[in-house]
């Protein structure tokens, strides 16, 4: 292997750049030559591909999002764009090449696995939904924005005695919520996993009021049904004692400086995922297994989207 090339692909993480930091310079000690390619799998098929010398990874650890920008390419779904990919990545010498995203980017990657190019995986999401890899690049920055987050609206929620439906990503994975909520100490948390009616919440909001609490925080993961507004109108319709906020933190949960943890995640994830390659460990996920990174074949880590652990359930329940 002489040549390969690292691309960041669908929603960006924090830690990202620190992962590409860790691959580019990896490559390099190991005599390899490094190509970034552009906005993921839109920029491989544009050609948006240029090389990288060390100096390139620089001053980058710190930041947010993603200096090789990403996108979602639709056209690489599909046969023709993937047999495009490969011809792309041919005509740009690259014999391997490491896919830092969430489960749909690490399908693109399993589609160019399985057409016989050398590839590498890592798990770089906010959401940590990607089975195989017991955190995801990104996800702990995520977490302390939410539970900052709580924190200040804590503060507001007892100051005028309300109840605060705060919406968290994850479409189909309570992770965020569940954890943020254990973490900022909330009152319910509401998730795609687990049914409820809205009569529970309106009864969990009642009962603090009645217990005297000056708050109510309820957590509720964006894919969770009935959705924040039509919670929110249900409590405003029915006497539960606070007032109603609600309180969509949305994308800001996306960015910002990563935190100790995603930087030596991702630092670790992507000088094993170049070592991975030269192995010849080919079509692979680079993921955390406990407390050491560990590989798992594409094929597993896209197999299903992982669900919230029952443990962080039995967790709130316990505590909240
Ligand atoms: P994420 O990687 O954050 O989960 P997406 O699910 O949007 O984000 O996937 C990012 C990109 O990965 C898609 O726009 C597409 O280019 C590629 N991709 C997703 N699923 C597949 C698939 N089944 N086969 C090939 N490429 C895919
Ligand atoms: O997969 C990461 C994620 O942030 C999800 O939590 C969220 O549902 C989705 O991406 C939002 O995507 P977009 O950036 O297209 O709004």
């Amino acid at each position: 292997m002489k040549c390969i090339g690292v691309m960041t692909s669908g929603g960006d993480s924090p830690g990202m750049n620190a992962c590409i930091r860790a691959v580019v310079r990896t490559a390099i000690a190991k005599g390899l030559k490094v190509k970034g390619i552009q906005r993921g799998f839109a920029g491989l098929l544009d050609g948006d591909i240029h090389d990288m010398g060390k100096r390139d990874a620089s001053g980058i650890i710190q930041r947010g999002g993603t200096v090789l920008q990403t996108a979602r390419c639709p056209e690489f779904m599909e046969k023709k764009g993937q047999v495009l990919g490969l011809r792309r990545l041919n005509e740009e010498g690259l014999d391997g090449l490491v896919v830092i995203g969430g489960d749909g980017s690490l399908r693109g990657a399993l589609a160019l696995h399985r057409m016989g190019f050398a590839v590498a995986g890592i798990p770089g999401s906010i959401d940590n939904d990607i089975n195989g890899t017991d955190m995801s690049v990104g996800v702990d920055t995520t977490l302390n924005t939410i539970v900052c987050a709580l924190d200040a609206l804590r503060d507001t929620a007892s100051s005028h005695e309300r109840a605060f439906l705060i919406e968290v990503m994850g479409r189909k994975c309570g992770y965020l919520a569940a954890v943020g909520g254990i973490l900022g100490g909330a009152e319910m948390i509401l998730i795609p996993e687990i049914p409820f009616e809205l009569e529970e919440v309106a009864q969990v909001v009642l009962d603090a009021y009645v217990q005297g609490k000056n708050h109510a925080l309820i957590v509720v993961a964006e894919g969770a049904r009935p959705d924040i507004n039509r919670i929110a109108e249900y409590l405003r319709q029915h006497q539960v004692g606070f007032d109603v906020r609600v309180t969509i933190l949305g994308h800001v949960q996306r960015g910002g400086r990563p935190s100790a943890f995603d930087r030596l995640l991702a630092t670790r994830l992507g000088v094993a995922a170049v070592k991975e390659l030269l192995k010849g460990n080919l079509g692979t996920m680079i993921g955390l297994k406990g407390a050491m990174t560990g590989t798992v074949p594409l094929e597993e880590a896209t197999s299903h989207q992982r669900k919230v652990r029952d443990e962080y359930i039995e967790l709130f329940n316990l505590v909240s």
